[in-house]
């Protein structure tokens, strides 16, 4: 599969509303974050249970290549599948290693730590990983990331124009989330031009060269427009539909939301990325409590103060509303009744 159909297949609208009873085309959504412990995997876990909730189909995917957790939250503790057994070629399709959770509608695929280097996969190996993920059957597909910007962590994040960015207030979690941002700008133009040299090699010294410059995205799109006018405005386009979302977690003030706008200009200013803040999660002791009995927060106390974010964050922020037409549109926090009722099978 070339690389230009990764991107034609999985063009989902960012704005797209979803009324009860209308499904939408299968979305993608990897979560990133650039730092680890930023709760890429709490976010992943507790959106999969909540899109579940309001009636779709849901697979997770635990991306996070070396370092998986993900399965945990599931109380899965040795899975009997996982990645590993589709990168072995064991099974030939990725369907065929998914695991069944407490939830009908939820569905997991455990990640593969006991496959030495599997953070590094060959070429092939994560085409054919890309291809498949492209191809399962669900509503929603969640891809939990690992840290770092390894070139699978970046193809993973730019399967989708739209990817989740999960972010903590320290500085040091926005500086992580800056740079993969940048990495991911780079990855994304250059696999969209792997087969035009010159292009590809004007990306590759800019990105080489940019550590000693300011770097601006703006300026490598010229560069592109120089080295020929059509790429440069297919660039321009590509940048144009880049459109990640973006999850401060860990809240404890409202200065560190109003600190997220302030990201969101940086990123545009240099990267050229219009990025949507799609809300916040508090920081809450709930949600450890609810790891150490590994289940997600929604079923493990659906009342608690970060629930409601996360239910709020699913219902605003993401735009989804109840594909069997039970809340009422906005009603987020009715999401807490459904919750309870699901976790007596947790
Ligand atoms: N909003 C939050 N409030 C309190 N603790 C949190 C919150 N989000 C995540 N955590 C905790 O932070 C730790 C790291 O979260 P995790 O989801 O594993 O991060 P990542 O997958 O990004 O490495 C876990 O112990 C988790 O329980
Ligand atoms: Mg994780």
């Amino acid at each position: 599969m070339s690389s230009q159909l990764v991107y034609e297949e999985t063009q989902v609208s960012p704005d797209v509303i979803l009324l009860p009873g209308k499904l939408p085309a299968r979305v993608i959504w990897p979560v990133a974050g650039g730092k680890g412990g930023t709760g890429k995997s709490t976010l992943t876990a507790n959106l999969g249970v909540g899109l579940s909730l309001l009636g779709y189909k849901v697979i997770l995917v635990d991306g996070d290549l070396g370092g998986a957790d993900l399965h945990l939250f599931f109380d899965q503790i040795a899975p009997p599948r996982s990645l590993c057994t589709f990168l072995n070629h064991e099974v030939d399709s990725l369907q065929d290693v998914l695991l069944p959770t407490a939830s009908e509608n939820l569905r997991l695929i455990c990640g593969g730590n006991e496959m030495i280097g599997t953070a590094n996969l060959p070429f092939a190996a994560k085409e054919r990983l890309l291809r498949h993920i492209l191809a399962l059957d669900a509503d929603y597909v969640l891809i939990d990331l690992g840290a770092g910007t390894s070139f699978n962590t970046l193809d993973l994040f730019t399967l989708a124009d739209d990817g989740i960015i999960v972010c903590t207030p320290e500085p040091h979690a926005r500086v992580d989330a800056y740079g993969f941002l940048k990495n991911s700008v780079y990855r994304r133009l250059r696999r969209h031009f792997v087969r035009r040299e010159d292009v590809r090699l004007c990306i590759e010294r800019f990105a080489h060269d940019a550590g000693r410059r300011s770097g601006r995205i703006r300026e490598l799109l010229e560069q592109i427009t120089q080295v020929n006018a059509d790429c440069g405005e297919v660039a321009a386009a590509l940048m144009a539909t880049y459109r990640p979302k973006l999850v401060l977690n860990r809240v404890r003030h409202k200065r560190h939301v109003e600190e997220a706008d302030r990201f969101l200009a940086l990123v545009r200013e240099y990267l050229s990325v219009e990025m949507d803040y799609i809300g916040y999660v508090r920081s809450d002791l709930k949600i450890v409590e609810a790891c150490e009995r590994r289940r997600p927060l929604l079923v493990d106390d659906p009342k608690a103060p970060a629930a409601r974010d996360l239910c709020n964050l699913i219902v605003n922020g993401l735009g989804i509303s109840d594909r069997l037409g039970r809340l009422a549109p906005g009603d987020y926090r009715r999401i807490a009744e459904l919750a309870k009722a699901e976790s007596r099978f947790w």
